[in-house]
């Protein structure tokens, strides 16, 4: 990968992408919008290569939303299928990369209990692994995310501070976003991270997800590199 002019000692912590465009893919190609998720599979691997090579140690993508169920039963019946027959295709290579598996967003009843019991497998198997945390969001939404947490906090009876929410998020371990992709030309957040992204510096490409790999990645990465992140505070503020 080409990785000129990348600062090694700037590289964000944590990368969040909205795998996107998977549909229009599959529709300039004359194809059904399922050939484009399918083909999604070898991007999501690419860039996972590409964050291994960059030494991210955090990527978390948008796999399906809590807003994904408004689409046709067919195409939503196929990614829960689909999702579940990578995850066991998948797992021993991701495995043996040193990825650990996780996921955000809600164990509802509308997720099948294979595709349930293939994520619990995943993330068991992967549990120990220590060069990258991947997080596959399934079913997440940001918003679903914070009520979740507040419900807790309120059944906890605890102080709300911003610390006893994110303590009460669905994972607690993972760090703030530091760069947030997303593909397809979209300029939207679609309820992605919304509270670990506060502060991440937001880039928008124009790649459709199937054609993603880790050149992008790294394009991103060097996007990234050129803002100035200020939180509020001053240029060069230390
Ligand atoms: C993203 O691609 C994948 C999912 C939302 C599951 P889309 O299916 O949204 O593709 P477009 O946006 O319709 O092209
Ligand atoms: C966001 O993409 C969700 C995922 C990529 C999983 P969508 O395609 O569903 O978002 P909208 O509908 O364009 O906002
Ligand atoms: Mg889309």
């Amino acid at each position: 990968m080409e990785t000129t002019g990348i600062d090694q000692a700037l590289i964000p912590s944590h990368v969040a992408c909205v795998m996107d465009g998977n549909g229009r893919w599959a529709q300039r190609r004359g194809l059904k919008r399922t050939d484009g998720h399918s083909a999604g599979e070898e991007a999501l691997l690419d860039a996972i290569h590409g964050a291994l090579e960059l030494g991210i140690s955090w990527l978390t993508v948008y796999a399906f939303s809590t807003e994904n169920w408004r689409r046709p039963t067919d195409e939503v019946r196929f990614l829960m299928g689909f999702n579940e027959s990578l995850l066991v295709r998948r797992r021993d290579e991701l495995h043996e990369l040193g990825v650990r598996i996780r996921f955000i967003g809600r164990r509802d009843w509308r997720v099948p209990k294979r595709l349930l019991k293939q994520m619990d497998r995943s993330v068991e198997l992967t549990k120990n692994n220590t060069k990258l945390t991947l997080t596959i969001a399934f079913n997440y939404g940001g918003r679903a995310e914070l009520v979740d947490a507040v419900k807790q906090l309120v059944e906890d009876g605890a102080k709300i501070t911003e610390k006893a929410i994110a303590e009460r998020l669905c994972d607690p371990e993972m760090p703030e976003v530091d760069l947030w992709i997303r593909t397809s030309g979209e300029h939207r957040i679609s309820n992605f991270l919304i509270w670990q992204a506060a502060y991440a510096e937001l880039v928008f490409v124009e790649t459709l997800w199937p054609d993603f790999r880790r050149e992008h990645l790294a394009e991103a990465v060097l996007e990234f590199q050129r803002r100035d992140r200020r939180f509020g505070g001053l240029k060069n503020e230390s």
